[in-house]
């Protein structure tokens, strides 16, 4: 069985970076190759849909060159991306600024007719505010259904969340889609994600093929 739905918590950029005597910064860099490295063979195995936690809300807190070192890896991903990919972001984008928000923007008019995996960004996102917000769309609405709510999630209309894999050696999912996490199967990795390649997206998906998924029955 291959997921239909891929979770990745993108962690160890930073200490991949550190570990070479290298800034921090330089770790965004490689991250961005590895997430390229990691999407192609993800689509070539046929899994449809993939969401990555690329900056958290918490990690606003850390110091400002590191911040922006992260958003232009992103804008400059946004405005040369030019492969067949459904490209989507999530979280709360307009508080990054103009530059950042227009690419975002673009990125995803351009391929919105697309026909490959879906992608889905999770940037300025956090799992709680997710659920939060998707409890005052029910709200809004007068209406309680999962219907209502699970449209408001930053999943909205992706397949079910199957699998969560997060690289860098901590067991936790720092807010990663908490409500859509109730039954994903988790892999924890002790590579850094710079480090991630082929070999480790063939690792895990050889992995969840394995589990036994009950769903409680
Ligand atoms: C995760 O990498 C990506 C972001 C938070 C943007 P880190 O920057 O957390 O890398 P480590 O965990 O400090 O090595
Ligand atoms: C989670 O990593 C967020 C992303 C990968 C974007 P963190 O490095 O922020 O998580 P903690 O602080 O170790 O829990
Ligand atoms: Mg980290």
């Amino acid at each position: 069985m291959i997921p239909r739905h891929v979770g990745i918590i993108m962690d160890g950029n930073g200490r991949w970076a550190q570990k070479r005597g290298l800034p921090r910064t330089e770790g965004y860099k490689a991250g961005l190759a590895a997430m390229e490295r990691v999407l192609k063979a993800l689509s070539l195995a046929g899994v449809e849909a993939v969401t990555v936690y690329a900056f958290s809300t918490e990690n606003a807190a850390r110091p400002a060159e590191e911040i922006s070192a992260i958003a232009d890896v992103v804008v400059g991903w946004n405005n040369s991306y030019g492969g067949n990919m459904r490209v989507r972001y999530s979280g709360d984008i307009d508080s990054l600024g103009k530059r950042l928000s227009d690419s975002v923007c673009r990125v995803a008019e351009r391929t919105a007719r697309n026909n490959g995996m879906q992608l889905n960004i999770l940037l300025n996102y956090g799992g709680r505010a997710d659920i939060l917000k998707a409890a005052s769309v029910c709200a809004e609405c007068g209406k309680i259904s999962e219907e209502v709510f699970c449209g408001a999630l930053a999943s909205a209309g992706m397949p079910p969340l199957d699998l969560i894999v997060r690289s860098g050696g901590e067991k936790r999912l720092s807010g990663f889609m908490l409500y859509e996490a109730a039954y994903a199967e988790l892999y924890f990795s002790e590579k850094l994600w710079p480090d991630f390649d082929a070999d480790d997206v063939k690792d895990f998906l050889d992995d969840f093929s394995r589990r036994i998924r009950k769903f409680g029955a």
